[in-house]
């Protein structure tokens, strides 16, 4: 086998920064990868909130970063990816990654990661280290790929492969046209078969365009953002590049997500001795002011609280299903100020019923999965979703809408024998309304059926090791499409 050298590029990975979904896929396949014999690295900007976990260092030499009228200068800082030798580069801007937002709602955002995707270029020459394969992650690296194909086509780095990873086509990166200037990228490029979407550069668009390979961390996102009403506006330009886009599933990071090794729960457990999962209930049940209760079920949600991930309908639903379901409610999450407001004012009104933690709490993300009988996860759209299988892997049932990833890993009840979780097709309370009705009839008349449920959950295979394998295979895919050479497997 040849070896490869992989660059990921990325806006968030754990255990560093996370908003998302993101920092955890970046933080765990760059290890598989590496497991396989690839030389893998990856680099991520330092934010102000960015955690120094392990050792670091700075490197010597500032970086001079081809942006703007004058370059710009950053500094580069190493450290390793925990329990691994992955090398993983950090990027110090103070003015703009000295501040603590990973994604800030001011002008300057995509001028930020434009900065970024030139400074991760000027490093790999810095260290001598030209990456066969540069693997991108959403529209913050979108500028990459045509940074490569347009001005540094001539340069030794210019021969690299680009893979482009979509988690999400809601969010494009959409800039004024100065960023043109600012990236150093061609005039000419400001068209729509490039990076120009209706008057603006879009940073999605353009790596939809530019890179060698497309993919999406589905098989069904993938089908979906084909079509008229999945792509958000851009389902044309992938149909047209469909042939180089397909959909590898997310794993999980099955060492961190165990619920017999856990150390953030107050109990571990496994499937042959589920006694530990009542007392992550009971923690749990006290921590949200739920009333502590062995007998009725609680039902958890942990999202970023925006309109993609549809818990406004649960949040607007939540009284009509508590006056009629012997069922509690366990939910964090922050984003979208009204539906944060319904689920506070439901707690007010169902006391011991509905508990809520609005925030951002990774240790209270796990007594949810740990001590919840259900997981609710209405999603509009789903490119993957990691929480759904988080929940499995916990002997957590989870009610999901048929969309996207949460396809591709839950089966419905309906199912005979194959059973994982409880799946709705609309996106609407009184389809939620009945899928939670369904879950609680299940768990209440039925619960030997929830426990086999339970138990085929807990036994799905989600480790990274067959997704890891398929990147591999992508990498030499966009190798051979970059420089006509095949390397071998
Ligand atoms: P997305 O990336 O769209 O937010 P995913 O399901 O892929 O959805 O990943 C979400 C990740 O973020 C999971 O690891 C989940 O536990 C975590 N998470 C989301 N909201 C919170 C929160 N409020 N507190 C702690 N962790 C959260
Ligand atoms: C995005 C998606 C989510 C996915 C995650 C990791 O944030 O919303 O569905 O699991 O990326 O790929």
């Amino acid at each position: 086998m040849q070896r490869l050298k992989v660059l990921l590029v990325t806006s968030e990975m754990e255990p560093f920064v996370k908003v998302g979904g993101l920092a955890d896929m970046v933080g765990a396949l760059p290890k598989e990868v590496a497991a396989l014999g690839h030389d893998v690295r990856v680099v991520c900007p330092l934010y102000g909130s960015t955690k120094r976990v392990g050792t670091w260092s700075a490197r010597p030499e500032p970086l001079g970063v081809d942006v703007g009228a004058q370059a710009a200068w950053a500094r580069t800082w190493e450290t390793t990816l925990p329990d691994s030798a992955v090398p993983a580069y950090f990027i110090e801007h103070e003015q703009y990654f000295g501040r603590p937002e990973v994604y800030s709602e001011t002008d300057d955002n995509p001028f930020r990661f434009a900065l970024f995707c030139r400074a991760t270029l000027a490093l790999c020459e810095q260290l001598d280290w030209i990456p066969d394969v540069i693997h991108c992650h959403d529209w913050t690296t979108g500028l990459l790929p045509v940074m490569l194909n347009t001005t540094l086509r001539d340069k030794p780095i210019g021969n690299a492969a680009t893979v482009f990873t979509i988690h999400n086509m809601e969010h494009q990166g959409l800039s004024p046209h100065a960023i043109v200037d600012y990236a150093r990228l061609p005039a000419a490029e400001y068209r729509g078969d490039s990076i120009e979407s209706m008057g603006q550069v879009n940073m999605l668009k353009a790596a939809l365009y530019h890179a060698s390979k497309i993919t999406t961390v589905s098989p069904t996102y993938a089908e979906e953002i084909r079509r008229r009403d999945g792509g958000c506006g851009l389902d044309h330009v992938l149909r047209f590049r469909g042939a180089d886009l397909l959909g590898i599933l997310n794993g999980v990071d099955t060492a961190s997500w165990d619920p017999a090794t856990d150390k953030a729960l107050p109990a571990n457990y496994t499937a042959t001795d589920l006694a530990g999962k009542a007392t992550c209930k009971a923690t749990l049940q006290a921590r949200l002011d739920l009333t502590v209760d062995a007998k009725v079920p609680v039902f958890g949600v942990v999202a970023r609280l925006v309109h993609q991930k549809g818990l406004d309908l649960l949040a607007e639903s939540i009284g009509h299903i508590v006056e009629r379901m012997k069922v509690q409610f366990a939910v964090l999450g922050s984003g979208d100020a009204r539906v944060e407001a319904e689920f506070k004012k439901a707690v007010a009104r169902y006391p011991g019923r509905v508990g809520a933690h609005i925030g951002f709490d990774g240790k209270l993300a796990r007594l949810i999965q740990a001590g919840s009988a259900a997981f609710v996860m209405p999603s509009r759209a789903e490119p993957c979703g990691l929480t759904q299988m988080y929940a499995l892997r916990y002997g957590t049932l989870p009610i999901v809408r048929a969309t996207g990833g949460l396809v591709d890993t839950v089966v419905d009840q309906g199912e005979q024998g194959r059973g994982t979780g409880f799946i709705f097709r609309e996106a609407n309370s009184a389809a939620l309304y009945q899928a939670i009705g369904r879950a609680c009839a299940t768990y209440y008349d039925r619960p030997d059926e929830w426990r086999a449920m339970q138990l085929r959950g807990m036994a799905v295979d989600f480790s990274w090791a067959n997704s890891a394998a398929r990147y591999a295979d992508c990498y030499r895919w966009a190798i051979t499409a970059r420089t006509g050479i095949t390397p071998e497997a």
